[in-house]
């Protein structure tokens, strides 16, 4: 740059040291204010608490407050009404709200930024905005709880395979396979909730990194924006992104636990298992196959861990091996959580969705629920229970049962007395009775198994819960 090219002027927020302004790629790569802006309300709830007590401790005047907190209010109204102009060269959030503060009320609005600094402003910002998303989360796993118990009722006694290795592996009830959601969810929720518990504490106060040397009231500002109390240690305050990260994992982990049951949908839904089908709100057309229905919102809700574990993965690596205290490395945290939460939000909503929207086809259910030997354990345990066989010894007979029926192509309930006979001879026609899905199903009486007496006690404590 030759000496008589124009430079850019210097910040009126911080330039006083500077003769010039920063240069292009500078600002592009300093500038959040793009994705930051997410965090006007928090912003002006931070500062609104922050005139207050500098008035009430005497740091400033009750007449500057006052004038601070209409115009805070004034410019909040700008922003919601979509009339404020966010402008890349006053970097963030927080120094366009300020900016804006000065326009409307000229001089005092100076007077805002006393015995605080953006470090410990974002972390006060952020830590309200996740507050309230962690909350959402909560809020929004519960109606998908909720949708999930209307359908383990409707379904509490109808019959399914279940399923390990994804291979037929005994019978299970519907609404059983159904509550095991509920309880993930359930799980997902503790999680959220006590990363929101931990998280609330308040930054503001820690001001740059080392306190202040005003009489401020850090409990005061803790108190008014709902904090449980004020951090603890300054340079802790403005440095730690641990509740970030402990949110991400969180939402990462009930992501995964979504992704599952969406995969589920996806196979069920599938010509080939044909137990369930998504109506048309969630199902998707394909632009070339007429036939096609997709269930395109259960694959990318089974997506989303990608994209979730990924902004864990990335903040993790964000964090790692910062020293001590604000690094403007901590700046690239918000646009990671923000999508993390967008995506975990939507996520829940559609299997919320889906989980009310699917129906269940009775007989493929139960068919599939019988077929495969799925009943081969209650024969063995019929041999431990009526002849007093070690189980692995039972297990060994109804292998040699399993088979015989599969070299006669038929089911363990068609192959005759005599075939098992020849393989036990003390085996007697008592044996029938316990050789289908149903049986099977209703025989699983152990405290947290399938049988639907069991699945109904568990659906009315739900009932309770939520
Ligand atoms: N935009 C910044 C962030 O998101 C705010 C804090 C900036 N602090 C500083 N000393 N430059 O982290």
């Amino acid at each position: 740059m030759s000496d008589d090219t124009p430079k850019p002027a210097a910040s009126d927020i911080w330039g006083g040291r500077f003769s010039a302004g920063p240069s292009e790629v500078m600002q592009a790569i300093n500038a959040s204010v793009d994705i930051d802006q997410r965090l006007f309300e928090q912003d002006i709830d931070g500062s609104l608490a922050h005139a207050r007590m500098l008035s009430a401790c005497g740091v400033i005047s009750s007449a500057d407050a006052d004038a601070i907190c209409t115009g805070l209010e004034a410019v909040r109204a700008d922003i919601r009404a979509g009339r404020f102009v966010w402008k890349a060269e006053l970097e963030d959030v927080h120094m366009n709200i300020e900016a804006a503060l000065r326009e409307k009320i000229g001089a005092a609005a100076g007077r805002l930024h006393t015995a605080r600094s953006r470090n410990d402003q974002v972390a006060t910002d952020f830590r309200l905005w996740l507050r309230e998303a962690l909350s959402a989360a909560i809020e929004g796993l519960t109606q998908y709880q909720k949708a999930l118990l209307a359908q383990a009722d409707a379904h509490a006694d109808w019959v399914m395979p279940g399923f390990t290795h994804l291979q037929t592996a005994q019978p299970v009830s519907l609404g059983h396979h159904l509550l095991c959601w509920i309880e993930a969810a359930e799980r997902d929720k503790g999680r959220l909730a006590d990363c929101r518990a931990r998280l609330n504490e308040s930054p503001l106060g820690a001001a740059a990194l080392a306190g202040t040397a005003f009489p401020i009231d850090r409990g005061q500002t803790a108190a008014a924006l709902g904090f449980d109390r004020p951090m603890a240690n300054s340079l802790d305050a403005v440095s730690a992104r641990d509740f970030a990260l402990e949110a991400l994992a969180a939402a990462a982990i009930c992501a995964v636990n979504l992704s599952r049951f969406a995969e589920e949908i996806v196979l069920w839904s599938s010509r080939r298992f044909g137990f369930a089908q998504l109506t048309d709100a969630f199902s998707t057309g394909s632009s070339i196959m007429p036939q096609k229905r997709n269930p395109d919102a259960a694959e990318l809700v089974r997506a989303k861990p990608g994209r979730i574990a990924g902004a864990l993965q990335g903040l993790i690596l964000v964090c790692k091996g910062l020293p001590l205290a604000y690094s403007k490395d901590l700046q690239e945290d918000k646009s990671l959580v923000f999508t993390a939460f967008d995506d975990l939000a939507l996520a829940i909503s559609a299997m919320a969705g889906m989980a009310s929207d699917l129906s269940f086809n009775r007989d493929a259910l139960e068919a599939a629920a019988g077929e495969a030997f799925s009943d081969a354990t209650d024969l063995a345990d019929w041999l431990v229970r009526e002849l007093n066989l070690p189980f692995r010894e039972a297990h060994h007979v109804a292998g040699s049962a399993v088979k015989a029926a599969e070299d006669a192509g038929v089911n363990l309930s068609e192959l005759p007395l005599e075939a098992y006979q020849a393989i036990e001879p003390r085996i007697h026609d008592g044996l029938f009775a316990v050789l289908s899905a149903r049986a099977s199903m209703e025989s699983r009486l152990s405290y947290g198994g399938t049988a639907p007496v069991r699945v109904r006690e568990q659906i009315d404590g739900w009932a309770s819960r939520l």
